[in-house]
């Protein structure tokens, strides 16, 4: 807009007069009250972390779903410990209508107070009009909220009962990170423990009511509805409560320890949930073992609930553990080696945080690794091994965990492990792959570095003394230390408070090691050196060593005349090896030798090492290229298979764009080694030992998809199981490789209308296990036609 120059000189002198004569005002105002006010109030529910001077004690919590209306209401009644006079109380809240606030001390004499929200902090603010003393008081709140914002807080969910076709609700909770406050009030930081005693009221719909501890007495009121009590709960964690309300079937074991577990899901699914109770039996014990803190001791039961709508994987609430379905049901006819090995890896993740998280929490989530890292690292060397030791989960902890994180954390975009979290939005953003994935592979690498033995005795102590408590990373840095004498956070520092990792060369001839960051991309360059303190494991012979390997470069006095020198044995450190070209093809020639000493870890971790490095310019693509002729004789384990294939599909993808020649050489060269693999594995077996039945799909997979079909009846048999199965689908593909199948046979460029609509319509009504299966093959066809279809659909 043109401005009219007089007119605004005129009218910008009068303004200032204007604003001059205000602020005279506005400061004798000010001056004038704050002589006149008694004692002003400080603004202190502004600061959006908690107070420490009042604390909860304690929760009477009752809450009353209304299932078909979507609606729930509840009264909370909470002992507070105050430890310092004050007139402001200030806890958590959010979309919750608050009808009532009261406080009153140990004689039932109520304060006379006024309360409002503060949303931008999702506060309830209660101010007194005088003075709390320090001491216990009672806050007292009702209120009611929606079950249908979403599929966290308190919120409904719904199944279709198979027999009758007809819809069921539930209502079921999911706290973590800050949704315990969209339930009820609450002082909702994972500090502010405190024990609860929750109640339900219920309709006979759903007779089933679940919560963290067993139930204490159930009674029909004279509304004809149930209530339901639960014992009082331990101390603990706001996320970690849980209520669930539903008609769901039960099985249950009683666990060796004496812990009574059950597993819950609708009926015509309960059956499929064996598997995972199994499970969980075995895990518990061992993790009571190996933690020295029986789980009994916080409570006697422990269920395990399948949640049709369900945001997470699984949901660790101390007592009663949700998961999707997808990762507790089971069904033994047409189950895989891999869909058994991810509900045996969630059950052994979400108990390990019985003890890791729930028994003793971070003190706030800057330190999330410390729950996730660990729940990870003990369900793959812990849990697994005692529940399903014959699938080798730590083999399959280096493609899961520790390599498909190594390629985020080679990016200039990576974070540190401990990211400081000042302001509650970012706490959601703390649960990625670094804080999971990183986490759990230092933990393995410190593991291997103080000894299995040292490090459980130091965890041990660790539980020992912040039992029902906080703990922060520097905590159990500090118990390691006195457990080993080693100076344990100088070591892990490196690790946790700076981003990315170290690659290390090992000169044989000079005899010596040098270190610096590893990043994928040559072009970038580190804004900052970093240098780590790296633990260095290799063997002579089978004779275990290590060294800490802290400056920049280190002569090493490895004593090796005959043996060859692999460093980071079992691929056990989040770090890359280089060596010098020929140092590598000795490393190759060992492995084309039947006989060599390297593990299948070892095995693993050098492929990916030097796929990597390829790619990120510092060793030559021959290397992998030839190393990679070995895994036509690796057949007992899919794991250096496993590595191998992402790091083909990489490479293969942007061959894809640049080269069609090299291209076509990769091909054949892939399509040689699947076929020859698939051949003496007997490709459409489903025998023999577990590592192998993850191998086959795998291999299958490669095989079929660049096999040349004059040599290979992988792509032939593929297609005529699956045309066989689309025409009726009890002539069932073997389980391992049912997905195979169908998505080799959905990738066939041949792929008809009928075909494609008979997968959708099997989709549909699949289980959610094969639902997944189906899920991916619908996605990995090559026609536009079927793939917009598909996204519509989805839409
Ligand atoms: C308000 O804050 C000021 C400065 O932080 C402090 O000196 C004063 O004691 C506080 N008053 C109350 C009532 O807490
Ligand atoms: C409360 O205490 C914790 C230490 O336990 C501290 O980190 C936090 O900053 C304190 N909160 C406030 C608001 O002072
Ligand atoms: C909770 O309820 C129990 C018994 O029902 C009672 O003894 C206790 O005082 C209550 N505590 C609070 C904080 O209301
Ligand atoms: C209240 O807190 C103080 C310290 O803040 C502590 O000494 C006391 O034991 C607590 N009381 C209760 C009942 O928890
Ligand atoms: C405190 O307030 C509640 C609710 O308004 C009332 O039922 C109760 O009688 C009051 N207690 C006393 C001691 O006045
Ligand atoms: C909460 O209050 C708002 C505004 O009064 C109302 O529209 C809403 O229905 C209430 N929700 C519940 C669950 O009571
Ligand atoms: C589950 O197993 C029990 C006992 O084996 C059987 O009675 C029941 O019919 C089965 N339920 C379903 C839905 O298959
Ligand atoms: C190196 O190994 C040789 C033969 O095994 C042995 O004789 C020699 O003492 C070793 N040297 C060191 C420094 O350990
Ligand atoms: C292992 O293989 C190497 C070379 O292939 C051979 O020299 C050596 O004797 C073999 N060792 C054993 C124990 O078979
Ligand atoms: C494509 O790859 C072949 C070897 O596979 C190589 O000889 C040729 O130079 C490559 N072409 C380009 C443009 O990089
Ligand atoms: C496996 O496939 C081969 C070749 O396609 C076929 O001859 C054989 O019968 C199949 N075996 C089984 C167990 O299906
Ligand atoms: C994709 O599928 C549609 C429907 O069957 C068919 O008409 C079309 O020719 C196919 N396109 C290609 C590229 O095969």
């Amino acid at each position: 807009m043109p401005r009219r120059k007089t007119v605004v000189i005129v009218l910008g002198i009068a303004a200032a007069l204007l604003i001059i004569v205000a602020a005279v005002v506005v400061v004798l105002l000010l001056t004038k009250s704050s002589k006149s006010d008694v004692a002003p109030q400080n603004e202190t529910w502004k600061n959006y972390r908690l107070s420490n001077t009042t604390l909860p004690v304690h929760y009477n919590l009752t809450v009353h779903p209304e299932i078909p209306n979507g609606v729930f209401s509840g009264h909370v009644t909470i002992e507070l410990n105050v430890s310092e006079k004050t007139s402001v109380i200030y806890l958590h809240i959010k979309w919750l209508n608050i009808t009532s606030t009261r406080i009153f001390d140990q004689s039932g004499n109520n304060v006379s107070l006024k309360a409002f929200a503060f949303e931008p902090n999702e506060y309830w603010v209660v101010t007194t009009d005088a003075p709390l003393v320090p001491g216990t008081h009672f806050l007292a709140i009702e209120f009611s909220g929606s079950l249908t914002t979403g599929i966290v807080g308190f919120y409904r969910s719904s199944y279709i009962d198979k027999p009758t076709k007809t819809k069921r609700f539930l209502a079921t909770t999911k706290f973590e990170p800050t949704f315990a406050r969209r339930a009820f009030p609450c002082f909702d930081e994972p500090n502010k423990k405190a024990s609860y005693q929750v109640t339900v009221i219920h309709d006979s719909a759903q007779p089933t009511a679940l919560s963290n501890s067993p139930v204490l007495s159930t009674k029909i009121l004279p509304s004809g509805l149930i209530e339901t009590v639960f014992a009082r709960t331990v101390r603990m964690s706001t996320y970690l409560v849980c209520f669930i309300i539903s008609d769901f079937d039960h099985l249950e074991q009683m666990a060796s320890n004496n812990v009574l577990v059950r597993t819950y899901a609708p009926a015509d699914r309960i059956n499929n949930t064996r598997f995972a109770l199994n499970r969980a039996a075995d895990v518990l014990v061992a993790y009571d073992e190996y933690f020295g803190i029986p789980y009994n001791h916080s409570f006697p039961k422990l269920d395990l609930v399948a949640i049709p709508d369900f945001v997470s994987g699984a949901m660790e609430n101390w007592g009663v553990v949700t998961f999707r379905e997808t990762n507790i049901i089971l069904d033994p006819t047409t189950a895989s080696a891999q869909n058994e090995f991810q509900i045996a890896k969630i059950v052994a993740h979400e108990l390990a945080h019985m003890w890791f998280g729930d028994y003793v929490t971070m003190d706030w989530w800057s330190d999330l690794w410390l729950n996730e890292g660990f729940a990870n690292f003990m369900a793959y060397l812990y849990g697994m091994e005692a529940s399903v030791p014959h699938y080798n989960p730590e083999s399959s902890f280096l493609t899961d965990q520790l390599q498909s994180t190594m390629v985020l954390d080679a990016r200039l975009s990576t974070h540190p492990i401990i990211v400081p979290i000042a302001h509650p939005d970012d706490i959601n953003a703390a649960f990625d792959s670094i804080t999971y994935g990183k986490g759990s592979s230092v933990l393995r690498m410190l593991e291997n570095y103080l000894g299995a033995n040292n490090f459980k005795e130091g965890i041990r102590t660790y539980f020992r003394k912040y039992q029902y408590g906080n703990a922060r990373t520097d905590d159990l840095w500090a118990v390691l230390s006195e457990q080993t004498g080693v100076h344990v956070k100088e070591v892990m520092d490196t690790w946790t408070k700076q981003g990315g990792y170290p690659v290390v060369f090992y000169d044989a001839a000079s005899s010596s090691v040098r270190q610096k960051q590893f990043l994928s991309n040559s072009n970038d360059n580190v804004p900052a050196e970093q240098l780590w303190n790296v633990p260095i494991a290799y063997k002579i012979g089978s004779t275990p060593n290590m060294f800490l390997f802290k400056s920049k470069t280190q002569n090493v006095s490895i004593n090796s005349t005959a043996n060859l020198v692999k460093l980071n044995s079992d691929g056990k450190g989040f770090y890359r090896v280089n060596y010098k070209d020929d140092h590598w093809a000795l490393i190759i020639t060992a492995l084309k030798s039947t006989n060599n000493t390297l593990t299948v870890m070892d095995r693993a971790q050098l492929i990916d090492d030097s796929f990597q490095l390829a790619l990120a310019n510092q060793l030559n693509y021959s290397i992998p290229l030839s190393m990679i002729d070995y895994l036509s004789s690796e057949l007992s384990n899919s794991v250096p298979w496993s590595s191998a294939i992402s790091n083909l599909a990489y490479v293969a993808s942007m061959l894809q764009t640049y080269n069609t020649t090299a291209t076509d050489k990769l091909r054949a060269k892939t399509s040689y080694l699947g076929s020859a693999v698939l051949e003496k594995l007997v490709w459409n077996a489903t025998s023999g030992d577990f590592q192998r039945r993850l191998l086959r799909p795998l291999v299958m997979r490669l095989a079929c998809r660049t096999a040349d079909d004059s040599i290979n009846p992988c792509r032939k048999s593929a297609y005529y199981m699956f045309s066989e199965w689309l025409k009726d689908s009890t002539n069932a593909i073997p389980s391992d490789y049912f997905e195979a199948v169908v998505r080799i046979g959905m990738a066939q460029t041949s792929l008809t209308d009928d075909q494609w609509s008979t997968v959708w319509s099997r989709y549909i009504v699949a289980g959610p296990v094969e639902k997944l299966a189906l899920g991916r093959a619908l996605a990995d066809c090559y026609n536009q036609t079927f793939l917009q279809r598909l996204v519509a659909y989805i839409l």
